[in-house]
């Protein structure tokens, strides 16, 4: 068993260090925020994550999991150090590697014995050469350091399960010693390991997730022009499906991939190939389709629409994706600016969605309500946009649209309903990649007519 620090107790570093103990490690974890590392040492997790809080108190009951903010200790002790910390997306879609040099100088001058130095978070390729040319540059005591790249693939929602059960794990090292030692610590989690050079592994990374983003952006692509021509996207895909060399995962088209990965890791691929004189144009593809997708649903709606001025708007669907409360690039953040500037009275409902969202979009400032059923917000409601399938979201029935909205228009950008059922309801249903479902009696001039009512209320 190894002594482990982890630094950066994000998604990355607190999943990591958290199934390093479960597995035996002795881990401790750094941070430089420390209202963070004191709500860890209470037993809460600072991040929505299922099976975390309670494997975190375990591991922490047994001794075998510390948080703290004094990494000079930290680092000391240390057989090998992990890197989980952000590299945020700058305005040129590079990655900002502040946060890795500030740590990397720090164990520079910290170390006192032999130590690897793993690169958990998601780095430009040639990064880890840098880090380890920094580290020598700063060296203070005569010990042997090295560098390992070592890319992590949990998705939010499904952190520990990934972890624990990854489908592989990538080490990626330029040394008989850092390989050995890496393979060592990986050992007890019994799982396959593919061992590569760092350059390879760090490009694993944003291939892996590039092409995962680029699988979505063609299903949304094709979804489109389904619509033009009268297909329908899930009878597609569940076509495809049956092809391994297709898969069936990752086959959904909807409303656009957000989160803190895909978006960031394809335009910093881009920026890379650029800087190499090269144009990616397949990622850049996946880039311009996502941008769209994500406001398809509003501009038709303003199309049916025409204004949505003083009209009820029903939000269900705030994060990126359900079982999370994170809202990185998630739809929402795109579509409900756009209404509130036309005059929409939104009504916004997201299990755990929401508290963020005020964050950003206050009662006090903005003509915005956040409600905690999702039949508030579609009672009287003009028109209702569904952005997250959440399991709240997918229980509505498709009566209860009919029932409670005074129109009932609804754009659904997660492809929730079948049709059959919505037009059953009497329910004017937009979605994606499908054929639209009209609702000869819901007249235009029904809502015009409610939007100047709530004008002159
Ligand atoms: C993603 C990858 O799935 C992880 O393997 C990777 O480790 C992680 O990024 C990372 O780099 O840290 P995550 O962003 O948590 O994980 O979420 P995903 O479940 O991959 O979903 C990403 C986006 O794609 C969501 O907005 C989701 O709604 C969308 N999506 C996903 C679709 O639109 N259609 C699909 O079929 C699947």
């Amino acid at each position: 068993m190894f002594k482990i620090s982890v630094v950066g107790i994000g998604y990355v570093g607190l999943v990591a260090g958290v199934c390093f103990a479960e597995v035996g490690h002795q881990v401790t974890c750094v941070d430089i925020d420390e209202q963070r590392i004191n709500m860890l040492k209470q037993g809460m997790s600072p991040i929505y994550e299922a099976g975390l809080d309670d494997l975190m108190q375990k591991n922490y009951a047994a001794g075998r999991l510390k948080f703290t903010t004094d990494y000079n200790k930290a680092y000391k002790e240390a057989d090998a150090i992990f890197i989980g910390v952000g590299t945020p997306e700058q305005p040129d879609g590079s990655a900002n590697l502040s946060y890795i040099a500030t740590v990397a100088r720090q164990i520079a001058e910290t170390i006192e014995k032999d130590c690897l130095v793993v690169v958990k978070s998601t780095v430009p390729v040639g990064t880890n050469d840098k880090v380890e040319q920094f580290i020598h540059d700063f060296l203070t005591n005569d010990v042997r350091v090295e560098v390992a790249s070592n890319p992590e693939f949990l998705a939010q929602g499904t952190a520990v399960r990934d972890t624990l059960e990854a489908a592989r794990i990538i080490i990626g090292t330029d040394s008989k010693w850092a390989k050995e030692m890496l393979m060592k610590i990986y050992e007890p989690f019994n799982l396959p390991i593919v061992s590569v050079s760092r350059r390879s592994a760090e490009m694993i990374k944003y291939a892996a997730n590039d092409f995962l983003a680029l699988k979505i952006s063609y299903m949304n692509d094709i979804a489109n022009l389904c619509e033009l021509v009268g297909a329908d996207i899930q009878d597609v895909a569940r076509g495809m499906s049956f092809d391994e060399r297709i898969g069936s995962k990752f086959l959904n088209a909807g409303i656009g991939y957000g989160g803190s990965c895909f978006p960031k890791d394809t335009k910093a691929l881009d920026y890379l190939a650029r800087q190499n004189g090269y144009e990616l144009r397949t990622v850049k593809a996946a880039i311009t389709v996502n941008d769209d997708q994500k406001t398809i649903l509003y501009r038709k709606a303003a199309n049916r629409l025409i204004t949505f001025d003083g009209l009820k708007v029903a939000v269900l669907g705030l994060t990126f994706k359900p079982e999370t409360d994170d809202l990185r690039e998630a739809p929402s953040l795109e579509n409900v600016p756009l209404l509130l500037e036309q005059g929409a009275r939104v009504y916004a409902y997201d299990p755990v969605g929401s508290d963020n969202f005020r964050l950003k979009y206050p009662e006090s400032e903005y003509k915005i309500n956040y409600v905690d059923k999702p039949e508030e917000a579609l009672s009287g409601a003009n028109v209702c946009f569904i952005f997250t399938e959440w399991e709240q979201i997918k229980a509505i029935k498709a009566e209860t649209f009919q029932k409670l909205m005074r129109t009932p228009l609804v754009y659904d950008g997660r492809n929730i309903y079948p049709i059959q059922e919505m037009q059953d309801a009497g329910v004017e249903y937009y979605s994606i990649g499908r054929q639209a479902v009209e609702n000869k009696d819901l007249k235009l001039s029904n809502i015009h007519n409610t939007s100047h009512r709530l004008h002159s209320a």
